[in-house]
């Protein structure tokens, strides 16, 4: 451990069943945080709420304050909860982290009209359609192609004066962006009460109020109230969520609205069309590596 260190992590690799245990002895022996991330590259979104993991294999980093000394720690790590132990403590120099942000994420053009800006930086354009967004919390800040693709179709596509549903809103991005692109009335929903606060916030930083967009819980009588009346609904969320919300998202639309699905990967578009088939004619609309896009319009 380096004496200047202000900070040390533990790289684990760990089977998802163990994640859980691991994470729990991590933090009874002083881990100031722990982190989960993909070890196999294995694509999937997030998780649910309160669902564990994920990936099959994943990656554990454990921080801990600078001064302690791991080596005992390290050498009493049980061995069923983890496929790999750490060698050795890699120290880690106390970061601004909003300065980690500011060098990853720029401003981003999307579509014709649409760029995705942080509040660090002025616009680049300051006539095109800027949507103020800085990472947080909850899923969507234009980069993953899942929301590039919708965000583009948005773009391209909705007309003035449309009623919008962004179902699985997460940062609000698509919501924001469609009542930015001239919707009269959007409603996103989510099932996350961190991305509903996450949605809220975004949007009246970008102008948006609270009246224009609202932002609900599945549950909320407002999804009952847009029964059978959104133009459009953009839902991005994962295909096993999106088979099993098709009678609520067709639900919410008038017959001849168009629906936009993402978050699944090209080899899962099969069964979302089937599942759809009744209700909406889905086809693939667009394509980003791994990913697609499908849309169709209400029977
Ligand atoms: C991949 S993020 C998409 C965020 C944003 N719409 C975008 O395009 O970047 C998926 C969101 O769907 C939400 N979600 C997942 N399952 C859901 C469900 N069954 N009902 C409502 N929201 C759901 C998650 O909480 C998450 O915020």
């Amino acid at each position: 451990m380096s004496a200047a260190a202000d900070w040390q992590e533990l790289h684990f690799t760990a089977h998802k069943d163990q994640v859980k245990s691991l994470e729990d002895w991590l933090f009874a022996r002083g881990a100031l945080s722990v982190t989960l991330e993909d070890e196999a590259d294995q694509p999937l979104l997030e998780p649910g709420p309160g669902e564990t993991p994920l990936w099959d294999a994943v990656r554990l980093t454990a921080l801990f304050a600078g001064h302690e000394d791991l080596a005992p720690l390290l050498g009493e790590v049980p061995p069923e909860l983890c496929t790999q132990t750490p060698a050795a403590a890699v120290p880690v120099a106390d970061r601004e982290w909003t300065r980690v942000w500011e060098d990853q994420f720029h401003p981003l053009q999307i579509g014709e009209r649409l760029w995705i800006c942080p509040s660090w930086t002025p616009p680049p354009n300051p006539d095109a359609i800027n949507i103020l967004l800085d990472p947080g919390l909850a899923f969507g800040t234009g980069t993953h192609p899942t929301t590039a693709m919708c965000l583009r179709a948005l773009d391209a596509d909705l007309p003035p004066g449309k009623r919008v549903v962004d179902y699985g809103c997460g940062s609000g991005i698509l919501g924001i962006a469609a009542a930015r692109l001239g919707a009269t009335a959007v409603l996103g929903v989510d099932n996350d009460p961190q991305a509903i606060t996450a949605s809220r916030d975004n949007a009246r930083r970008n102008e948006v109020p609270d009246a224009a967009f609202p932002v609900v819980l599945p549950q909320d009588h407002l999804v009952a109230d847009w029964q059978a009346s959104a133009d459009w609904v953009v839902a991005n969320i994962l295909a096993g969520p999106l088979v099993a919300l098709a009678p609520v998202l067709t639900s919410l639309m008038v017959p001849g609205g168009r629906l936009l699905l993402a978050g699944l990967l090209a080899d899962q578009a099969e069964a979302i069309i089937e599942a759809y088939a009744p209700e909406v004619t889905l086809s693939v609309a667009d394509q980003q590596e791994e990913w697609v896009l499908l849309g169709g319009l209400k029977h």
